[in-house]
């Protein structure tokens, strides 16, 4: 017994066989969409790229692309490509071209249709300028799914080249699942690129503050000039050394560079002044770093650098200021500020006092290792030292 099956005759065996085939290739169809579907649920940048060869090997295509609309869909770009085994790649031949080369194409488009063309010579008069083009690139048959995002913002084409085919619904049903997905990827990507250049921007604001008030200090002082970035320097290394990891080296570099930003409250004649100061000029000084943590409270930074600014002179048996705070009470990255910040000031030149030498700064902190300054924060640094990994010359 013969069975009519669209226009051709079958037997039983041949129909079960054809719908067996037909199921398998469905079920392997649905099965790619879904790994697509899975690949682009993860932000890469290759991602739309893996997705399109993926698909051009489950259709069985020779070219698989997106083009993207610019100016007003005036214009096209060919942005993505896939091609397969022994086929040219065309994307770099095809970017700036005018969309009015495809008006039949445009139409449907522009109303979020597909356009499918089984056979490039059945193309009817309409499409009379994109059967030309086609042809020229010996396209026998093409698929193109609307990229439609609220507006058109571009398409995905399937290319064979080889024969004409029958497309049927229900692929250009999943095809068109496909083209949804590629654009909420994209979506995705341009909200995570906006996001981190939003981030850079504002990563080069918060430099340029630091920076600025850096500068400040050290332009009103000139024994103090380079000491912060000098001090930055040597307490990032420390930091390193005891195996904070990067984010908390940053913040320690961000705070040496801030740390005397308070001194800009301190007369000038206090500050250069040449021989000792008397006990309420020493108390005016002191004050630099509650100041200094009031200067930059009120700049977005992480609460952290404010705190090491407050507390760089406190001193492990509470000895220091503003605050008296013990051991346990002051930071970790307090602590190797304050013992960059003396081992700096000490083999530096002061208005009241010439350098010291390394050997003599390293044993005031090795005598005070434990009762002013922390003890393994005072071991790394005369490690250090004695590596000769601190830059002193300069
Ligand atoms: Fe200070």
């Amino acid at each position: 017994m013969k069975n009519s099956y669209f226009d051709k005759d079958y037997t039983m065996d041949e129909l079960v066989k054809k719908y067996e085939l037909e199921l398998e290739y469905r079920i392997n169809f649905e099965n790619q969409i879904n790994q697509i579907t899975e690949a682009l649920t993860h932000y890469q940048e290759n991602n739309i790229d893996q997705a399109l060869a993926k698909l051009g090997i489950t259709t069985d295509m020779d070219r698989v692309y997106i083009f993207e609309f610019k100016e007003e869909l005036n214009i096209m770009d060919n942005t993505y490509e896939w091609c397969a085994e022994g086929i040219t790649p065309q994307k770099d031949y095809l970017s700036d071209l005018e969309s009015s080369m495809f008006p039949w194409w445009m139409d449907n488009l522009k109303e979020n249709k597909a356009i499918v063309v089984n056979d490039v010579e059945k193309i009817p008069p309409v499409g009379t300028n994109e059967q030309n083009i086609l042809k020229e690139q010996s396209i026998k048959s093409v698929l193109v799914i609307p990229l439609f995002n609220e507006e058109l913002i571009g398409f995905m084409g399937f290319d064979d080249t080889r024969s004409t085919r029958e497309w049927n619904l229900a692929d250009i049903e999943l095809l068109n699942a496909a083209g949804n997905l590629i654009i909420s990827y994209w979506d995705k990507k341009n909200k995570t690129d906006e996001l981190k250049e939003k981030n850079r921007e504002l990563e080069e604001t918060v430099n340029t503050i630091i920076q600025t008030l850096a500068n400040i200090s050290i332009e009103r002082d000139p024994y103090t000039k380079r000491h912060s970035v000098r001090v930055e320097s040597i307490a990032s290394k420390m930091a390193e050394k005891l195996g904070f990891d990067s984010e908390t080296v940053r913040i320690i570099r961000i705070a040496s560079l801030l740390h005397d930003v308070g001194k800009v409250n301190v007369p000038k004649s206090i500050l250069f002044k040449p021989g000792p100061l008397t006990e309420l000029e020493y108390e005016m000084v002191k004050k630099h770093s509650e100041m200094g943590y009031e200067i930059i409270s009120n700049i977005k930074l992480p609460e952290k650098i404010k705190d090491i600014v407050l507390q760089h002179h406190e001193k492990n048996d509470g000895s220091g200021y503003p605050n008296n705070l013990k051991a346990d009470e002051i930071l970790i990255e307090a602590k190797i500020v304050a013992v960059a910040d003396v081992f700096e000031s000490m083999i530096s030149h002061r208005s009241y006092r010439p350098a010291h030498d390394v050997s003599t700064a390293a044993k005031f902190l090795k005598d005070n290792r434990g009762n002013l300054f922390d003890k393994h924060v005072v071991d790394i640094l005369i490690e250090m030292v004695e590596n000769k990994e601190i830059d002193i010359l300069n």
